[in-house]
């Protein structure tokens, strides 16, 4: 897909954006870029302001302060239509023509969107969503998946800049769901830009570059890995056939083992400044005493501790 990058500009660049309604604050002081091509997970508890967010970029509803800048263009009222050419959202809820095919869905949104050659867009989304064998059916005949699917269809026939998608696999069984991260794990690979909203840390975890933990304000963004390292620190998990006689005179003597414990009978945690340090030491030390070791791995944390991590102290900081 090719638009027009003014320089290295990033494709959105969002400058302590707030909004709210009336007393209410749906997001605050919201800081940060996203790049072209890059797929930007935006995670959140519910009400935590992902989908005002997604509104307020893609000119839906007005920012209450704070400036932001979406496909290049500064984002404002004036503006409003020349960013809405360039972008396109996947709302929460499809909102297609029942009673239409799926053909005639994107027909008549293409023809909104005022777009040409209308009928090679048509077939090229469909191809994207491996939807051309359905192009015929009513949309109130398909299921729910098949539905997402046109929605993803419709999102795209524009080749917009930057794809913004909200919660695209709420809802959805196990298999679309994965039918469904299939179709943003392929757009991905074609460099298209995407803004993701979801609840699903797995998704995030396996599609985004980075992300963006959302609770009313930024609580942390960065790439999957990045925000494991910086919430938590290293573990290896030691199992061994028999407990050790005297662990510490072991582990304590370690080169990179900060702490160690015993998790249960014969299994032992250590926390370690550098695993490439630590488990070749810990291996050795092992053998030498005699110890039968059936297993020495790092134990990964996963994108959702450190979600549930941080939504917990904000949990606790209310109380
Ligand atoms: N039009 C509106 N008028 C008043 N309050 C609103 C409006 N839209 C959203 N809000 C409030 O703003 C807050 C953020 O809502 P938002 O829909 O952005 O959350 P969300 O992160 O998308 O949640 P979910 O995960 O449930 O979709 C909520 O407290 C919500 O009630
Ligand atoms: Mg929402």
């Amino acid at each position: 897909m090719k638009h027009d990058r003014l320089g290295d500009q990033p494709a959105l660049v969002v400058e302590h954006l707030s909004k709210r309604f009336g007393e209410r604050i749906a997001f605050e002081d919201l800081s940060f870029e996203v790049g072209y091509g890059e797929v930007f997970g935006f995670l959140g508890p519910n009400g935590a302001g992902k989908t005002t967010t997604v509104r307020t970029l893609g000119t839906l509803i007005a920012p209450s302060s704070g400036t932001a800048t979406v496909a290049g263009i500064p984002l404002s009222a004036v503006n409003g239509q020349e960013i809405r050419a360039r972008i396109s959202i996947m709302p929460e809820s499809p909102g297609l023509y029942q009673r239409l095919t799926v053909a005639e869905n994107l027909e008549c949104f293409a023809g909104l969107y005022e777009l040409d050659d209308i009928n090679g867009r048509i077939e090229r989304v469909l191809r994207s969503v491996n939807l051309l064998d359905r192009a015929g059916s009513t949309c109130g005949s398909l299921s729910k998946g098949l539905r997402q699917r046109v929605a993803l269809a419709r999102a795209l026939l524009s080749d917009p800049a930057i794809l913004f998608l909200d919660e695209p696999t709420s809802g959805l069984d196990p298999v679309a769901t994965h039918d469904v991260y299939d179709l943003i794990a392929s757009l991905r690979e074609r460099g298209v830009t995407i803004f993701l909203t979801t609840h699903r840390l797995e998704e995030a975890e396996r599609l985004c570059h980075r992300v963006a933990i959302l609770n009313t304000t930024l609580r942390t963004i960065g790439s999957p890995d990045s925000l494991r390292r910086q919430m938590f620190k290293r573990t290896m998990v030691i199992q061994l056939r028999e407990p050790l006689d005297d662990p510490a005179r072991l582990f304590g003597v370690l080169p990179s083992v900060e702490r160690w414990e015993r998790t249960s009978a014969a299994t032992y945690e250590l926390t370690v400044s550098d695993q490439e340090v630590a488990a070749p030491a810990a291996a050795e030390a092992l053998v030498k005493y005699g110890a039968h070791i059936l297993s020495l791995a790092e134990s990964r944390h996963s994108l959702e501790d450190v979600y549930l991590q941080l939504i917990d102290e904000d949990v606790e900081a209310k109380r």
